[in-house]
């Protein structure tokens, strides 16, 4: 009978860290030791209630190199904490004798990337990251259809309007210096995807960048990308509906719905990380390279397609009281 994967998490209390809690559960693993500064951690009993749990980071640390030292590392470390926080984990879980997945923006910058190559190679472990959106099934069929370029690159729209209220502004989800911004923070995912899709990327122009909301142009290899993201509710297509969410991407006259159910997306992530199958950190770099480039790029309306909801933006008179969304 082969044995159970022995698991450990940080940034058990979160968010996003009860998906990985039933996908640990999913593919048959076993968490034993769990890490968070909050502990508001009931969470972890509807699965793993034996499971050793700190509020301090060098109690958990201490606790993995013990069984580190006993022959028994732990095999994967996940890591569900705040985006700065995780090329340090990453690094942490490596040096406890474990693989790490960890959560997406993988890392910040580039540089980041190149730090964790070098000490997978060291250490003869592996780092895998949560890029959900390559396993979506129309993703895939779409990759296979522009994988070879047309004469004509087509035109993308890329719409992300998912609003979220003002708690996200007082927490490190609205601090750039922690998540790195919208564009990193949420439209991490959706470089990837486009980057999966189209190729190299050629030009990155960054045409709006705000705390509430980012717009741009992207040349690929094989296609012309306008793109929009928002967390406001004021940038619904149609606010008079109840809905709270636009994720839409049209390529030429047709529109790809980017709303599923992707919540076992996570599961199957982790079934492909026990296989063995990941998406190197080489090619995790590009969507890295590309969010660092919009956070630091210059505004330049000058150049590239711009998205049709940009113009309604920046002629928006109402929308900012003291920089944040009124
Ligand atoms: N794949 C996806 O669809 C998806 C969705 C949401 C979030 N995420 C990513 O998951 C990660 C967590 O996001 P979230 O939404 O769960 O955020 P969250 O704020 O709900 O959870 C983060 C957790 O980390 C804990 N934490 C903070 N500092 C810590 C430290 N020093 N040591 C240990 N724990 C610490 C917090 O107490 C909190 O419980 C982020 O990287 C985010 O980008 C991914």
């Amino acid at each position: 009978m082969p044995t159970r994967k022995t698991f450990a998490l940080l940034g058990v209390a979160g968010y996003i860290a009860h998906r990985h809690l039933t996908a640990i559960r999913d593919v048959g693993g076993e968490l034993v030791a769990a890490m968070d500064t909050s502990d508001s951690v009931g969470q972890i009993d509807a699965h793993f209630p034996m499971a050793r749990f700190f509020t301090r980071f060098e109690q958990f640390e201490s606790y993995l190199q013990a069984l580190k030292r006993n022959g028994t590392p732990v095999d994967f470390v996940s890591v569900c904490t705040p985006n700065d926080l995780h090329r340090a984990h990453i690094e942490a879980g490596l040096r406890c004798g474990a693989n790490v997945i960890c959560e997406k923006p993988l890392v910040l910058t580039p540089s980041d990337i190149d730090a964790l190559i070098a000490l997978e190679r060291d250490l003869d472990r592996c780092v895998y990251t949560i890029l959900q959106l390559r396993l979506v099934p129309e993703n895939l069929a779409l990759r296979d259809e522009f994988a070879i370029p047309c004469a004509q690159k087509p035109l993308v729209d890329l719409t992300y309007v998912t609003a979220r209220g003002q708690w996200y502004f007082n927490s490190w989800k609205g601090d750039d210096r922690r998540s790195g911004g919208i564009a990193t923070n949420i439209g991490v995912h959706f470089f990837d995807l486009l980057g999966f899709l189209f190729g190299k990327l050629e030009t990155n122009v960054v045409h709006h960048r705000a705390v509430d909301c980012a717009a741009g142009y992207l040349g690929y290899e094989r296609a012309r990308v306008r793109w929009f993201l928002s967390i406001n509710a004021r940038d619904m297509p149609q606010p008079a509906d109840n809905e709270v969410a636009c994720r839409r991407m049209t390529i030429g006259s047709r529109i790809c719905n980017l709303s599923g159910d992707f919540r076992a997306l996570h599961t199957l992530s982790y079934q492909n990380f026990m296989d063995g199958r990941r998406v190197p950190l080489d090619d995790v770099r590009r969507a890295i390279s590309t969010v660092t480039d919009i956070r630091n790029a210059p505004i330049n309306t000058a150049v590239g397609d711009p998205h049709p909801y940009l113009a309604r933006i920046l002629n928006d008179q109402h929308r900012y009281r003291d920089g944040f969304p009124a």
